[in-house]
């Protein structure tokens, strides 16, 4: 089982970016307890972050017969991409969006997730604990597929 997991803009400025708001751990801490999981839940993963809406459209899309899941917090994408939406729909993909904090309490211009139309469930608020669940919910939900399809 393989999935990849995409964090968004400044998502690598974790730890300095509103600490209030995001909590004092780092990107690369994140990224540490990401792989921790998976190495638990004997999972391959592979973690990416990027500023840039075009470069997490092409990783989405390198997801395709390459992935069997994606874990995605599109950051403020999450709010303004269609693309994204767009690409996570094409490679058609079981995705889990995350947010760390809990957006359905902030501001007006966070309720709208685009990203969220294509995923199967949302972890909002959890903090780091939002990537866990979604990574074991993938687990799960790939394993029963399996098991279905008698692979
Ligand atoms: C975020 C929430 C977004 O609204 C915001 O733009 C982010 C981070 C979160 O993880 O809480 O950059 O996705």
């Amino acid at each position: 089982m393989k999935l990849f997991v995409i964090n968004g803009p400044n998502l690598n400025m974790l730890g300095i970016r509103e600490p209030n708001v995001y909590g004092a751990a780092t990107l690369a801490q994140l990224t540490s307890y990401v792989r921790e999981i998976c190495l638990r839940e004997n999972i391959e993963v592979e973690c990416f972050q990027s500023n840039h809406e075009g470069a997490i459209i092409d990783f989405i899309q390198s997801a395709y017969g390459v992935a069997d899941g994606i874990v995605i917090n599109p950051a403020a994408y999450t709010h303004t991409s269609i693309a994204i939406l767009d690409a996570l729909k094409a490679v058609n993909l079981p995705a889990v969006e995350v947010h760390l904090s809990d957006v359905s309490k902030r501001e007006h211009f966070r309720q709208v997730s685009y990203a969220g139309l294509a995923c199967e469930k949302s972890f909002i608020g959890l903090g780091f604990k939002g990537y866990e669940d979604a990574i074991l919910y993938l687990k799960n939900r790939l394993s029963t597929a399996e098991a279905k399809s008698g692979k």
